[in-house]
């Protein structure tokens, strides 16, 4: 058991070890013991996170705030265009400052090619763990509630399970490719066979490929593309559908949406589930364009487990605050 975590950073997906991913996984099911048993655990009394916000949140602020509140702190809620940031701070003195306000420093931030940026400035000048909730490449703390669920649904034997990592329609907004990324980075590590589909614009970052690829050799599992959702979704044990911009052909608005308009029948529905093993789960990070994105059938259906993935953001977050600014 790996435990050195103290006063480190997560920031992207393979910065802590699998062995370290196991720790904090180890410690969140704990965590979530304690709580509904109703024991204290209050292992960061007196200790505050800055939660800064460059962009909307429902569960990840909801968590991180509810979490640091359950382990006997605080944490400071802030939405970057009520700071001086737009006035001048800079990523530097993010760093500097709120290093020495608070205990650790929690940033979403995904503006295509500038979040992960960000978060690593503020990272370089800071005395305390800089956590991410969702950059423009990266969504750690997403994928480690999701390696959780998948550990409750499916054990901690994935060895020849089949996950599939769809891209979906959505017509809502450009959504993030933090997920997809995240994913494919974690997943092999823990022995799955991933599948990664999506139409040809939606491709994901070349370096990540490169990284998941070579994680997916080490862990000696499958990792294949495909370009069609049916093919990917057979026999799978695992479809995690979600829709992402197609930000690596095109940062065009216009043009990103006249090319999503093209894959409309990209959708999770219950035909498209049958295709998957007959105990599979669907997984979603939420939130969904329902019946865009996915069915309501599917997603309120017996396979679903979409609400226990949003608890564990709880836990598995409260584990690595625990861990890095205990
Ligand atoms: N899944 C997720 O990160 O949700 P929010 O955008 O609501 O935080």
């Amino acid at each position: 058991m790996q435990t050195y975590l103290h006063g480190r950073d997560l920031i992207g997906d393979l910065d802590f070890s699998k062995e370290e991913v196991e720790t904090v996984l180890d410690v969140a099911f704990d965590l979530k013991r304690k709580r509904v048993l109703n024991e204290s655990h209050a292992y960061l009394r007196d200790k505050v996170l800055a939660m800064l916000f460059f962009f909307s949140s429902t569960r990840t602020r909801g968590s991180f705030e509810a979490g640091m509140a359950q382990l006997g702190g605080h944490a400071a809620f802030i939405e970057s265009k009520t700071t001086q940031i737009s006035h001048g701070d800079t990523t530097k003195e993010i760093g500097e400052i709120f290093g020495r306000y608070f205990d650790g420093i929690a940033i979403r931030h995904c503006d295509w090619g500038v979040g992960n940026g960000y978060l690593n400035t503020t990272a370089e000048y800071s005395r305390v763990p800089v956590l991410n909730m969702q950059c423009d490449i990266y969504h750690p703390h997403q994928c480690l509630a999701d390696l959780m669920t998948i550990w409750e649904k499916k054990g901690r034997n994935l060895k020849g399970k089949k996950m599939v990592v769809s891209w979906a329609y959505a017509s809502s907004y450009s959504k993030p490719i933090s997920v997809p990324q995240s994913l494919v980075l974690q997943m092999p590590r823990f022995g799955m066979d991933v599948v990664l589909a999506h139409p040809p614009e939606f491709k994901l970052m070349p370096e990540i490929m490169e990284q998941a690829r070579a994680e997916a050799k080490k862990a000696g599992v499958g990792f294949d593309v495909v370009h069609d959702m049916d093919e990917a979704i057979k026999g799978a044990d695992i479809v995690y559908a979600k829709s992402w911009g197609p930000l690596v052909t095109t940062t065009d608005v216009e043009e990103g949406a006249k090319i999503t308009k093209k894959y409309e029948s990209w959708i999770t529905n219950e035909k498209r589930m049958k295709l998957a093993k007959e105990d599979a789960i669907y997984m979603h990070p939420l939130p969904a364009d329902r019946n865009v994105e996915v069915t309501d059938a599917v997603i309120d259906g017996p396979n679903s487990v979409v609400y226990d993935q949003a608890e564990n953001r709880l836990h598995a977050q409260k584990a690595v605050m625990a861990l890095t600014m205990g």
